[in-house]
């Protein structure tokens, strides 16, 4: 219609309520030419009627034919649309893939597609474990910095949520052909290391039983640890000033203070494995790449910041300013590389992180999951490492930021005393709450199967909750709604899954799971096959924007898209063999792009509960 004007123009096409998609690409196209984009449309529209056309016509006589033309010609089609439109309508390849095309509103144009067509698209999918899903980031490296707990202390609902994000971005972006690096940068430096050293040197006997060395055996001896030396610290003058002491022996490389260090890192992590091991989170030792391993780089890093003058000495502190980022008072803050005291803190750790992971690392692609109220942290230090080339151009430096989670209440999240909910506890306490949901759906199974899928329902309760959220809202953290086998739940996602499988094995022996193309399609079947369709561009987005909760939502409307199906479309009294196959391979389709989509969020799908 426009020769080259058109040439790479994006047609827009997206999924639509009036037909099965709408192409809303001549309305830009019409602004770029100056022309009437209902003229345009109507004329473009004028070129693809004849691929209609001929769809009918092959779907009324060789049916099998079209539908193999369907299958071969779907780019084919797409490059003839955009392409060399402006030739006679003869030559447009009559693919069988648009069934109709209508004009509609200002300029869009609505398009349905051939049932061949998708069916076509059904087959190419069916048995692929990438559902037909290309990697498209193939050769190209995210670091990603996730969980991040603090040494001596119990992790908190903050970190569980950068937990379950950054696990699931982990396998979304590996599934895209990414090299994916973990850092676990653990909170293990510090002055508070300074007051727990000198405590456990004084007092030997505060160290746990040897036998007991449980997850949360480890936890709970630290936290008695952290509190006592914390009561010192403030009741005991000498014993503080002992303490900052310590601080200086212990950066200064001092072995005694070094080997009490690394038994409470030592300790920490066997809690922290414990945690990741219950989350079924891809975290391992190796990945635990903590704040003080930047510790023999900050000096340097100080001083590079200072002799490239993006840092400058303020009131005895060495300062980057920023004059766009302004605190809640209107004034420009800082970010403190190294404070008056001589000691370096966050900020640097965080530069000197940006730099290894650009220069060592070679990321292209460096991801923060840490929650919303670092934010202006975030924003100041990739402002100041891109001004000392640390952060070059081309390397996309993102905070993927979270809300908060509450409690029932709307507060923030805490036990009824007040005081940090410990996570093991909670995550005991969500496979408690799901044991009564897999009694109700299953009531003669034996106790110790009940606590098996207990804890496949439990643990992807807590996952999908959080992951069904928009990360950068708040969400509600509440057991009862979680497990709930109703609403947008994992539990009903699950249950779901284990349903089709128990309809596949109720297929009559010999039953193959097949397309059959030259199949007209009912309307549930084809609203079954186009949701299906939109998997691959579901997880596209999803990879782009880092929003886990898309595909939740993708995953929720196909389990309901499917049970209006499977209430429509009877599967195994089915009035044909060919029938029978066909839907047996919607089925079967669903169940894959139901366990892939619950994989690439880091919950397990059993095909039995
Ligand atoms: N350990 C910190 C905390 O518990 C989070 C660290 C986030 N990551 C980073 N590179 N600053 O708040």
């Amino acid at each position: 219609v426009l020769g080259d004007a058109a040439r790479g123009a994006d047609p827009l096409i997206r999924p639509s309520d009036h037909a099965d998609f709408q192409a809303n690409g001549v309305l830009p196209l019409a602004k770029a030419v100056k022309g009437n984009p209902r003229e345009l449309a109507t004329r473009v529209a004028a070129v693809l009627a004849p691929i209609a056309d001929a769809a009918d016509e092959a779907g009324a006589g060789a049916g099998a034919a079209g539908a193999e033309a369907g299958a071969a010609g779907s780019a084919e089609a797409e490059a003839g649309g955009t392409g060399s439109a402006a030739a006679a309508p003869e030559t447009v390849p009559t693919s069988g893939v648009i069934a109709a095309v209508e004009v509609a509103g200002p300029g869009f144009l609505n398009l349905t597609l051939t049932d061949a067509a998708l069916a076509a698209q059904a087959a190419e999918r069916l048995g692929d474990p990438r559902l037909g899903v290309p990697p498209t980031a193939v050769g190209r490296t995210t670091v990603i910095d996730y969980s991040q707990p603090n040494i001596a202390k119990e992790m908190h609902v903050g970190h569980l949520r950068s937990t379950v994000i950054g696990d699931a971005l982990v396998r979304l972006l590996e599934f895209d052909g990414r090299t994916v690096l973990r850092q676990n940068h653990l909170g293990d430096w510090g002055t508070q290391f300074g007051m727990l050293i000198q405590y456990l040197v004084e007092h030997p006997e505060a160290r746990p039983a040897q036998a007991e060395h449980s997850g949360e055996a480890a936890i709970s001896w630290l936290t008695t640890l952290y509190r006592d030396a914390r009561a010192l610290f403030e009741s005991d003058t000498e014993f503080a000033d002992r303490a900052r002491k310590r601080v200086v022996t212990l950066q200064g490389g001092d072995e005694e203070s070094l080997a009490a260090w690394r038994e409470m890192v030592a300790e920490s992590k066997r809690y922290f494995e414990d945690v990741y091991a219950r989350l079924d989170v891809r975290l391992v030792d190796a990945d635990a790449v903590g704040e003080s391993f930047y510790n023999p780089y900050l000096a340097e890093v100080a001083a590079d910041l200072e002799k490239r003058g993006v840092a400058v000495w303020s009131e005895g502190a060495l300062c980057v300013f920023f004059e766009d980022i302004l605190g809640p008072d209107g004034d420009p803050v800082p970010l403190i590389v190294r404070k008056s005291d001589g000691g370096f803190g966050y900020a640097a750790t965080d530069l000197a992180a940006v730099r290894y992971r650009v220069n060592t690392l070679k990321a292209d692609q460096i991801l923060y999951v840490v929650d919303s109220r670092q934010a202006l942290h975030f924003r100041m230090v990739f402002e100041a490492a891109r001004r000392a080339g640390y952060l070059p151009e081309d390397v996309e430096a993102v905070h993927v930021q979270f809300g908060s989670v509450l409690g029932t209440d709307g507060k923030p999240f805490k036990t009824r005393a007040g005081k940090t909910v410990r996570l093991i506890e909670l995550l005991d306490n969500a496979v408690d709450h799901a044991v009564a949901t897999v009694e109700e759906k299953n009531p003669g199974l034996p106790a110790a199967d009940t606590r098996a899928e207990a804890k496949v329902v439990g643990i992807g309760a807590v996952k999908y909750a959080d992951l069904s959220t928009s990360r950068t809202k708040d969400y509600i953290f509440d057991l009862d709604r979680m497990v709930s086998l109703h609403g947008n739940t994992s539990v009903y996602l699950q249950y779901a899954h284990a349903r089709i499988h128990s309809i596949l094995r109720k297929l009559p022996a010999g039953t193959e799971t097949r397309v059959h193309p030259e199949l007209a399609l009912e309307p549930a079947e084809r609203k079954l096959a186009l949701h299906l369709d939109d998997f691959g561009a579901t997880v596209a987005t999803v990879i782009e924007n880092f929003e886990p909760h898309r595909l939740a939502s993708y995953l929720y409307a196909l389990a309901q898209t499917f049970s209006d199906f499977y209430e429509n479309c009877p599967v195994l009294k089915a009035p044909t063999d060919a029938v029978r196959e066909n839907r047996a391979a919607l089925v079967e389709l669903t169940g894959e792009t139901l366990k892939l989509g619950l994989a690439l969020l880091g919950i397990s799908a059993p095909d039995q509960l």
